[in-house]
């Protein structure tokens, strides 16, 4: 991934921050998914009044791409923090990882932590889920 493109995926993300929905922990999070073929698909947190049903900005940006029909994925790009301020990475919850573990190469699906546009770290799904269970440990 070159960083013209790292940072193309930074700004989407950080854009969708103003749709987070954080009623309750006022933390922010914006995420860009870009597929294999170079789509890419964006996603906040939306928080619920019953907690549990609330969706992380990884899953919502998957699960866009996925009910649209895309399957192959490339890399994603993710930046959050309270009151969408980005002092830290905001790296994905275990419960995102393994959704990534359905869809992706965990040696290859890069996951892409911001905190600006020229603060950047790109990680492999492996080195952030190792010895993920996916789909090949039912096959
Ligand atoms: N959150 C995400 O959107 N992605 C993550 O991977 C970590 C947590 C959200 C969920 C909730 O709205 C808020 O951050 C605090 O947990």
């Amino acid at each position: 991934m070159d960083k013209k493109l790292a940072q193309e995926m930074i700004d989407l993300a950080i854009e969708q921050l103003k749709y987070s929905y954080t009623p309750y922990s006022g933390f922010k999070v914006g995420a860009a998914l870009m597929t294999k073929s170079g789509k890419l698909y964006t996603g906040c947190n939306i928080e619920n009044a019953a907690y549990t049903p609330t969706n992380c900005a990884e899953r919502t940006a998957f699960f866009k791409a996925v009910s649209e029909g895309e399957r192959a994925f490339r890399a994603i790009c993710v930046v959050g923090g309270k009151d969408g301020i980005l002092t830290e990475y905001a790296a994905p919850c275990g419960v995102c990882r393994q959704v990534m573990m359905e869809f992706c190469n965990p040696e290859t699906f890069q996951i892409i932590l911001a905190t600006s546009r020229e603060q950047y770290e790109i990680f492999t799904l492996k080195e952030l889920l190792p010895l993920g269970f996916g789909p090949d440990n039912l096959a």
